[in-house]
């Protein structure tokens, strides 16, 4: 075989700074260190992520990250063949920031630039952790994405469907904070639904009418609201029991779109690759006890094989866009110093754009 590529990956297209180095082949490489820093104290007090707050951020941390990620797979510049980096789809200003620390350097340290796409490296991650071949299909569901995306080739990627407003992270974010708990709203809604009862509180499943793959989730949040404000009016407030119900029920609610548009998705990709026999899943909202379980359910009843790859290497991470580049690297393709910052970048520039956007943008 030829000698393995070394490549350094930087991210900082939403709220995670992020720097790892990556060495390997395509479908056979191993992550030598992945470091990241996350904002989520530095935008506590403003109900979201403040664009500007963010790219300040990313431009004080993203040399230390790179220096913490050399050193701890205890690498030099020189042992490097490429610096890889999100050019978008994200905030602008903090993939602007990443991108020029990218370009620097590049420039600086004669090495190949190669721009990612955010997408791309979710996408890719089953490959960089688990070595899964080409094709499968993708069901990435996180606090800025949620769509299904058919994977064909690093560069070749089908797009079945997504949301047309919020994604699901995003509603569980908004559903916690209505109801009391704490941010992430993921694992805080996941840990007060284990005492709740998941049939108590009528919600609705959004698009489920709908043939297609595409998916709604802001009318959860409203539908949250309701209840908890009919359920607090009733008795004058609510009871621990009670917020555990809504939890329970807004986690059933999500779990049972995607999961039920995940059977879609698989029957219109296997229209497309009728031997599709692989699904996998990336993104934080992948944790979820109840979703993995349902989604593990539709693929043991289609006859695919399911792979979800570790958790860190879910959420937002520098080791997936490393990978990514590694393969554009592998297939000789390479960018120079005009490489733009992209805020929107659609993966799948057939398919018609969604509508609507989330709080970290939907992007595509
Ligand atoms: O992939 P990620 O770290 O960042 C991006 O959004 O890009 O995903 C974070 C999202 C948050 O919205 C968080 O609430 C959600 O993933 N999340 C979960 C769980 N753990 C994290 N959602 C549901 N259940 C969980 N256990
Ligand atoms: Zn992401």
């Amino acid at each position: 075989m030829n000698t393995p590529l070394t490549i350094l990956g930087i991210e900082s297209s939403c709220d995670d700074t992020a720097a790892a180095l990556v060495r390997g082949w395509p479908g056979q490489a191993d992550v030598l260190s992945s470091v990241v820093s996350g904002q989520v104290d530095l935008h506590a007090g403003f109900g979201g992520i403040v664009p500007e707050i963010a790219a300040r951020a990313h431009a004080e941390k993203l040399d230390i990250m790179v220096e913490q990620s050399l050193s701890k797979a205890e690498l030099t510049f020189d042992d490097l063949d490429a610096i890889a980096v999100t050019a978008g789809p994200g905030l602008i200003g903090g993939v602007l920031s990443g991108v020029m620390c990218a370009k620097g350097l590049a420039a600086a340290r004669g090495l190949p630039l190669l721009g990612v796409n955010h997408l791309a490296g979710h996408a890719l991650t089953p490959q960089l952790t688990g070595g899964l071949p080409f094709p499968y299909l993708m069901l990435l569901v996180s606090g800025g994405h949620c769509q299904f995306l058919l994977v064909r080739d690093h560069e070749d990627y089908t797009r079945l469907g997504g949301t047309i407003d919020d994604a699901p992270g995003e509603a569980f974010d908004k559903a916690a904070r209505l109801l009391g708990l704490c941010q992430p709203g993921g694992p805080a809604i996941e840990a007060a639904a284990q005492g709740g009862n998941p049939a108590r509180i009528g919600l609705p499943r959004p698009l489920l009418d709908r043939d297609d793959c595409n998916m709604s989730f802001s009318g959860l949040k409203t539908a949250i609201l309701r209840a908890r404000d009919d359920l607090a009016q009733e008795k004058g407030g609510l009871t621990k029991q009670d917020q555990a119900d809504l939890a329970a029920s807004f986690q059933a609610a999500v779990a049972d779109v995607l999961v039920e548009k995940s059977r879609r998705a698989v029957v219109t990709a296997r229209r497309l690759v009728p031997s599709l026999s692989r699904f996998s899943v990336a993104g934080g909202v992948a944790a979820n006890r109840r979703i993995r379980t349902g989604l593990e359910t539709v693929c043991m009843d289609l006859g695919l094989g399911f792979t979800a790859p570790p958790l860190a290497l879910c959420t937002d991470n520098a080791a997936m866009i490393a990978y990514a580049g590694l393969l554009r690297h592998a297939a000789g393709e390479v960018d120079d110093m005009t490489l733009a910052a992209r805020p929107r970048w659609p993966l799948d520039t057939r398919s018609p754009g969604l509508l609507g956007s989330g709080k970290k943008g939907i992007k595509a």
